[in-house]
């Protein structure tokens, strides 16, 4: 059978089912065939029908299932066989998650295809741990990076990048480098002080936030046995999580004891980076005014 079928790059999101897209629910019921990696939750699964055809392409650093290659090739196979190929991927497709390498293949091969967003984990993790990616006065932008390079590239930021204190740094795959992350930071420029929190697991039940300094990630991560998948949120905007933490899958939310990660006051004098100012946030001990 030689058809020509559609393939959907769908965004499965974070973790938290609830976080799908109707869309991304629709055309995964309606699949007559799903490709999916490693983090997509039980729940989002057990939306495909019994009797559709599922293929595992998971990768865990150093441990694939098929490299990226073959799992171009796969999609474009799979599009001869069947009307609607589900390309099911954790988080957005077009955000570090070579959606857009597999979107490039199908064109070059002439096969129709549809990319529908999914919720990013960086935007994810920082909602349920009540840190606002951006708040006025306090970071104006935010900038998403990898911590992880190419094979046999080694890590390399650019200074200008990471050292702008006004904008709020996101690293995925920050886990394996945490070390050279810290030491990149912290020679770009950043004082060794600005609060960095550690989301584990964002949105599952198994969510948990440390909150530390950038000096201190790497002994944290240690310290706490923190896992993949992890996200690393780094700037001022961290401190507002001591306020707008809502999210509590069980005792998860971690403020260590120890020194390692116990870095900020409860009630914060934050320093408003754009206007070069310190502010104050009213908090539950005291009458500080906002
Ligand atoms: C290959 S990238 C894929 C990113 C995905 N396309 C997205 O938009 O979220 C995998 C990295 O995303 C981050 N990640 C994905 N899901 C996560 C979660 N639930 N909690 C924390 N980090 C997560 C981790 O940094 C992980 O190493």
């Amino acid at each position: 059978m030689n058809r020509q079928g559609k393939v959907y790059l769908v965004g499965a999101g974070p973790g938290d089912p609830e976080l799908l897209t109707l869309k991304a629910a629709r055309l995964i019921r309606s699949a007559d065939i799903v490709v999916h990696d490693r983090l997509i939750s039980q729940q989002i699964l057990d939306l495909i029908d019994d009797d559709t055809a599922r293929i595992y392409v998971g990768k865990k650093t150093s441990q694939h299932t098929l490299d990226q290659q073959d799992i171009n090739q796969l999609l474009i196979d799979l599009s001869r066989r069947y009307a609607n190929t589900v390309r099911l991927k954790g988080g957005d497709p077009f955000i570090y998650g070579r959606g857009s390498e597999e979107a490039l293949v199908l064109a070059e091969a002439g096969v129709t295809f549809e990319v529908v967003p999914g919720i990013t984990s960086a935007q994810a993790c920082a909602s349920y741990s009540g840190i606002p990616l951006t708040h006025r006065g306090v970071a104006r932008g935010v900038q998403f990076v990898t911590g992880h390079w190419m094979r046999n590239t080694p890590l390399q930021f650019k200074s200008s990048v990471i050292a702008d204190e006004t904008q709020t740094l996101v690293v995925y795959m920050g886990l394996e480098n945490i070390q050279a992350i810290s030491e990149a930071l912290i020679k770009a420029g950043r004082d060794a002080d600005t609060p960095a929190a550690i989301v584990e697991s964002g949105t599952t039940e198994h969510h948990r936030t440390t909150i530390t300094t950038i000096e201190e990630l790497p002994g944290c991560v240690a310290v706490n046995h923190i896992e993949s998948p992890a996200m690393l949120i780094i700037g001022a905007v961290v401190q507002l999580a001591e306020k707008l933490d809502w999210f509590s899958p069980g005792d998860a939310y971690s403020f260590s004891p120890e020194k390692l990660c116990s870095h900020y006051s409860r009630c914060g004098v934050f320093t408003d980076v754009v206007a070069s100012k310190p502010i104050t946030f009213r908090c539950a001990t005291s009458d500080a005014n906002a």
